[in-house]
């Protein structure tokens, strides 16, 4: 089939839907790609990439009349027209918000997926473009904050004087916020985070950052707050004044879906912050975190602060925020085309693509099944491995195979010789436990368990050095070698570690 990657039709809209690198992957999948001429340049994506990497450049015509048709957000009429009946549109829509467009998909007979309404599930983070555009975000957003900001980020000592750090404070720790908490982080601010969720707490002071609590605490089941009664509201904005007051710049990425942003910093507080703190409200979109902000626009207040209101933060990073979206989008195909053949195939039964079709060749599906979604976005990286393993664990399968292990262990150790037998019983009980340490142990910290467990290879070496005093040369020959062989196992694991750790410390 073909994937046709259009010119995005918006003005001000920079990114587009697929990559030179995304392009090689989605024909790797067995896909004819289809580029429309410039769709890429205002993302630094130059026609003549998109040739090499495989795509077909064609008139916009052609790009909008392919069997599969891949842009970032529902086009205008003008554009859909172009559209053909039994193709499909992949875009992020709001179908929510926006039943225009499901309506518009059935009378053309189309289907409609959309990108924008991925489940919330581990599963499906791979190809969820609101998730990868929050990330990017989160980042532009401290970018914009430290461009309008009249001082270092990071603390100094200079001849000339003291530099203090920023003081950041982040209120929503979602993806964008906790990608906010990262970047100001990693640029030598002090940092402090709030959430509603409780949940939340854990995240922030793994970016680095120190939370503070509100006395509203929420337990999430689905990674999303839940709106607060008057004095609830009450009792957090006065933490949020207090902390704001004492901030250089502070960030509000508080959301709660299908609801206008809430509020979280009053005209009265933002008058009373120092002159040249900076506010970036990410939510002026929906409304927006902060009283006096004006979405799209910048504004300094009389008492000199500074306000963003940017609704189009990742269109300031179009290069990466291209690729990201287009990452999204050939792991969506990925999922779709399970036999690598460019043939879409959409299984109803899979939620994930279920969650996203708005129309299936016209008849309309939305909306799709509730699914019950994971608890918090950050969690999935950790969430996946211990499903695994919990399914491993209740496979009958693999009940049957320990088992069998278990019966040939008992055979070894009473038919092998009287001598042997103590030393069998130390193997297998070594085998259990090793398997159950590794197991049990996250896989980004295999490298560090890996090394300590090589150094008992040390005792090699000790067996290996009484074997020196030998003069068979067969005898030196090997003892020379295993001491040679376990040195470099102890020295080459501890070396390793040692790179890998490095990477967690500033320089
Ligand atoms: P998210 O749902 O992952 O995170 C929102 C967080 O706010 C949640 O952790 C929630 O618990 C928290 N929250 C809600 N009400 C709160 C309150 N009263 N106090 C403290 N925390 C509260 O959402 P995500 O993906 O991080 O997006 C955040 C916001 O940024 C959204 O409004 C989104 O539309 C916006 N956004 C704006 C962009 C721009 O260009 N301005 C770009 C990308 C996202």
């Amino acid at each position: 089939m073909q994937i046709g990657v259009p010119k995005e039709p918006f003005t001000g809209q920079t990114l587009v839907a697929a990559t030179p690198d995304t392009v090689k992957k989605l024909i790797k999948l067995g896909y004819e790609v289809v580029v429309e001429e410039g769709a890429g340049i205002q993302a630094s994506y130059y026609d003549d990439q998109y040739r090499e990497a495989g795509a077909t450049i064609v008139d916009k015509e052609s790009a909008w009349g392919a069997d599969i048709i891949t842009c970032l957000d529902t086009p205008p009429d003008a554009q859909l027209q172009l559209i053909r009946q039994g193709a499909t549109l992949i875009s992020r829509m709001n179908p929510n918000g926006n039943a225009e467009i499901v309506t518009k998909a059935q009378e053309m007979g189309i289907t409609a997926l959309a990108m924008d309404a991925v489940p919330r599930i581990s599963r499906a983070q791979a190809l969820d473009v609101r998730s990868s555009m929050a990330n990017i975000g989160g980042y532009r957003a401290v970018i914009e904050a430290a461009s309008h900001f009249g001082r270092l980020f990071t603390g100094q000592v200079t001849a000339a004087g003291k530099v203090p750090p920023a003081r950041v404070y982040v209120i929503g720790a979602g993806v964008a916020g906790l990608a906010a908490i990262g970047t100001a982080n990693s640029m030598g601010a002090i940092v402090e985070a709030t959430d509603v969720r409780s949940e939340a707490a854990e995240q922030v002071e793994s970016m680095g950052a120190s939370f503070v609590e509100i006395p509203v605490k929420q337990e999430s089941s689905d990674g999303y707050a839940k709106a607060m009664t008057a004095d609830q509201e009450k009792l957090a904005l006065e933490v949020y004044t207090e902390q704001a007051l004492k901030s250089d710049i502070v960030i509000t990425t508080a959301l709660i879906p299908g609801r206008p942003a809430p509020l979280l910093i009053t005209a009265d507080a933002v008058s009373r912050m120092k002159p040249g703190s900076v506010i970036v409200d990410m939510g002026a979109a929906n409304g927006g975190n902060c009283e006096l902000t004006q979405p799209g626009e910048v504004i300094t207040t009389e008492n000199g602060v500074t306000i963003i209101g940017y609704t189009d933060l990742p269109t300031r990073l179009p290069g990466q925020a291209s690729q990201l979206f287009g990452q999204n989008i050939v792991n969506f195909f990925k999922l779709t085309t399970p036999d690598k053949d460019g043939i879409l195939t959409l299984n109803m039964n899979d939620e994930v693509v279920r969650g996203v079709t708005v129309t299936l060749q016209g008849e309309i599906k939305w909306p799709p099944p509730p699914v019950k979604v994971s608890a918090a976005p950050a969690a999935p990286a950790q969430e996946a491995p211990q499903v695994a393993v919990e399914e491993e664990q209740a496979s009958p399968l693999g009940w049957l195979w320990k088992g069998v292990a278990g019966i040939l262990a008992v055979l070894l150790i009473f038919l092998s010789p009287e001598e042997m037998r103590s030393n069998f019983v130390v193997f297998t009980l070594a085998v259990v436990i090793g398997f159950y340490v590794i197991t049990s142990v996250t896989h980004s910290l295999h490298t560090p368990l890996m090394s300590v467990t090589n150094a008992i290879s040390g005792i090699i070496v000790v067996g290996a050095i009484q074997q020196m005093s030998s003069n068979d040369p067969v005898v030196l020959v090997f003892a020379f070698i295993a001491t040679v062989v376990a040195s470099i196992n102890i020295f080459g694991g501890f070396t390793v570690t040692d790179r890998m750790l490095k990477m967690f410390q500033r320089s």
